[in-house]
């Protein structure tokens, strides 16, 4: 017989859902998805021992779990908070949760510069649509912000060290998946940045991908930077046969018209790189730098951009027609014979058909016509 698998009961924000023993409950979240789902800046399911340093994520516990139903007594880092069976969380349904998320963006956006209009992250920028939801006008900070010199790390990624909010995320990208690790968090509290040891180049096969698990444009692609906004090009899905083995050689096209302005690994709803067959979808940069041209590619079809961002824009996968409600109003009436003065005025003579007249009609076409010639 084979062994019943223990699932937890979690409910987030009222619903409720079993999981896995050892799930976050971010993931729990994520497995509901939605609203109830916490933003998320470090964390990255893909990378390990992501997460935990942004804190966007909190939630309150209202009951620890069945046992001890107790709340806990701070709010938590949902990426870092296993869910215990019967536990009971609030997200977006509480409004400790809210408060300290608007404080959280407010500390992120300390340093962060407002840059939008200027910025290649724009549109697709995790903390953008956070300061739109949680930001405030002003801020409370009355020290001059952050500033440091733009830093090439490597051939094809610039770094912006003033919009880097310390995630750790592209550290991870270099230890986990590059071969050799050359940059890292140099340096402590208020002095803490993102470098290269001694300015060395980071050329490795897979640098790349730091760019796309940047939550901000902290990291940018050199070969696409200021050349378009991302709401202004077509993102397609395609893939080509990439003989790199650890490449999976599927990735995103940002097209306008025929000429390809960049190429990302393909995402997920979560704005994470999406896997394949099992595999995390990271793309090499040969693919990502090199191979800017539609005929290096097989196309699939246009992507689907299911972020609320202001990237979803324009993207049509199908065209859905209105809904045709003439008739219904009408009580049965089809639309052009609204428009069918035969049937509908009866003002020209039955003998008449005013469309086909090769000519002006005149007062005699007319029922009254008589009447006044
Ligand atoms: S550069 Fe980007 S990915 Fe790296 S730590 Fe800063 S914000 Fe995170
Ligand atoms: S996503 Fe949980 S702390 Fe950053």
């Amino acid at each position: 017989m084979s062994e019943e698998v223990k699932t937890f009961k979690v409910t987030i924000d009222n619903i409720t859902i079993d999981v896995a023993p050892g799930t976050t409950i971010l993931n729990a979240a994520r497995q509901i998805g939605g609203d109830v789902t916490p933003p998320a800046m470090c964390y990255y399911s893909k990378l390990q021992g992501s997460g935990g340093k942004c804190r966007t994520c909190l939630v309150e516990v209202a009951a620890g779990s069945t046992a001890d139903p107790r709340p806990m007594p701070k709010l938590v880092a949902s990426c870092r908070t296993t869910v215990m069976d019967g536990m009971v969380v609030k997200n977006i349904t509480s409004e400790k949760v809210t408060d300290a998320r608007n404080g959280v963006v407010e500390f992120l956006l300390l340093n962060h510069p407002l840059d939008c209009p200027i910025c290649d992250q724009a549109g697709e920028c995790h903390l953008q649509d956070l300061g739109y939801e949680h930001g405030k006008e002003g801020t409370r900070y009355k020290f001059a912000r952050r500033t440091f010199k733009r830093e090439d790390i490597g051939p094809y990624i610039q770094l912006h060290m003033t919009r880097c909010i310390l995630c750790y995320r592209c550290t991870y990208v270099a230890a986990q998946i590059t071969d050799k690790r050359m940059h890292g968090v140099v340096d402590r509290g208020d002095h803490a940045a993102i470098s290269t040891y001694i300015s060395k180049a980071i050329d490795n096969d897979f640098s790349g991908n730091m760019i796309d698990v940047c939550p901000v444009g902290a990291l940018t692609d050199k070969t696409f930077r200021f050349k378009n906004r991302v709401w202004f090009t077509k993102p397609v899905d395609a893939h080509r046969n990439c003989e790199n083995p650890k490449c999976c050689g599927k990735a995103t096209l940002w097209l306008r018209g025929d000429e390809v302005f960049r190429v990302t690994a393909r995402k997920d709803e979560w704005g994470e790189v999406q896997s394949f067959d099992g595999k995390t979808g990271w793309i090499c940069n040969t693919c990502r730098f090199d191979k800017k041209k539609t005929s290096d590619w097989t196309i699939e079809g246009p992507t689907t951009i299911s972020r609320h961002s202001v990237i979803s824009l324009n993207k049509y996968e199908t065209l859905e027609m209105p809904k045709e409600t003439v008739k219904e109003v009408m009580h049965g009436q089809e639309p052009k014979l609204l428009m069918d003065i035969h049937n509908v005025s009866g003002v020209n003579k039955p003998g008449v058909d005013l469309s086909k007249l090769q000519r002006p009609a005149v007062s005699t076409d007319f029922n009254n016509g008589t009447k006044g010639s």
